[in-house]
């Protein structure tokens, strides 16, 4: 028994091809199909259950039992040789199309550009503020922005009726708390968990029940600063906000320190600064409150921290807040504080 026999086997007359002719067939028309979806008409006419090859394979079991695996053995090899072609015809199907996607592309148009952001104003000048300070051994401190009454107005020596208290002037939260109106809290929180020395610089948010207009805002930003140390003084207070504000503005600009008054220094001052680098003109401009730490603040840490770490005979210090808001429309000629909540990128792209 050679193959040529079995491969002409065919029992029921015409229908079903010899399997080598099967082959030929299924072969040619794999090569003919022009896409996926002829390729597929070719696979089920072959493959499919009432396809050619099932076909051949109903037709096994009523071969003669000598013939069964001579002619098992070939349908097998069409099956496989078939089934490969139909492979690899996708394969050239699916690498075409890729190729034919890829032609659409122009890889010499230019790209598309990714616009580089900024830092914000604020954030550029506080971070320009903060590293001066650190140059002079100032460590970074923090605090709540949702403080209680006793951190932001008792703490800080400032009388029950004081007018800061006000509801007219500070947001007070249903449960008795404030949102900080100054940062000065920080000084407190500092305090009662370190003892002496002191010397951090506290940025961040303060919030006031302001009107809202062009210099006012309801939210703004401020750092705080507290130094405490045996025999610090008013000399100390003077030369490191003097450096500071020169750094910032200038070397060619002036400071001028007037007396003011504030519950939880004594005594106080403000900074007024000029600079022909400011672009406010030749005029002095108010940037800071500052002071002599007030004994009573020391006093009142003193008791919740319930030693005499801070004893107002041995250490001394002095304290200061910046409105950074404010320090920035000045530095930048920014006309009104309202720009820099309101994300507008014209506004925002001038200080790229
Ligand atoms: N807390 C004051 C304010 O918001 C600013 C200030 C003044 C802070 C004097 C200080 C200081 O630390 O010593 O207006």
């Amino acid at each position: 028994m050679n193959r040529d026999v079995s491969t002409s086997l065919d029992m029921t007359g015409e229908e079903t091809p010899p399997l080598e002719k099967l082959r030929g067939d299924a072969l040619a028309q794999i090569t003919g199909a022009a896409d996926e979806r002829a390729l597929e008409e070719v696979r089920v006419r072959f493959l499919g259950r009432s396809g050619s090859v099932s076909e051949w394979g109903e037709k096994m079991k009523s071969l003669p039992k000598a013939e069964k695996p001579i002619v098992g053995k070939l349908l097998n090899e069409v099956r496989r040789a078939i089934t490969e072609a139909l492979d690899a015809r996708t394969q050239e199907f699916r690498t075409n199309q890729e190729s034919a996607a890829l032609e659409s592309i122009d890889i010499s148009l230019p790209g598309t550009p990714h616009e580089r952001g900024t830092l914000h104003p604020l954030t550029q000048i506080l971070d320009r503020a903060i590293g001066i300070f650190r140059r002079m051994g100032f460590a970074l401190a923090e605090g709540p922005d949702v403080e209680t009454e006793w951190h932001c107005f008792d703490a800080l020596n400032t009388a029950p009726d004081h007018p800061a208290r006000n509801e007219q002037d500070t947001f007070f939260l249903p449960d008795g708390r404030v949102l900080r109106t100054h940062t000065s809290t920080v000084q407190i929180r500092t305090m009662e968990s370190a003892p002496p020395p002191i010397r951090v610089i506290a940025p961040g948010a303060a919030f006031r029940r302001d009107e809202v207009d062009a210099t006012h805002s309801a939210q703004f930003h401020q750092i705080e600063g507290l130094y405490v140390d045996e025999g610090v003084s008013v000399a100390d207070l003077k030369g490191t906000l003097e450096f500071f504000l020169r750094e910032l503005f200038g070397a060619d600009s002036q400071v001028r320190f007037r007396p003011h008054y504030f519950p939880f220094t004594e005594p106080s001052f403000e900074i007024d600064v000029k600079s022909k680098a400011l672009k406010g003109g030749e005029k002095w401009l108010e940037v800071c409150g500052c002071g002599m730490v007030h004994p009573a603040v020391f006093e009142e840490v003193n008791k919740v921290r319930k030693d005499q770490a801070y004893d107002p005979e041995k250490w001394s210090g002095f304290a200061f807040g910046l409105g950074m808001d404010r320090l920035a429309m000045i530095l930048f000629g920014v006309p009104d504080l309202r720009l820099f909540a309101g994300n507008d990128l014209r506004f925002l792209k001038q200080f790229a």
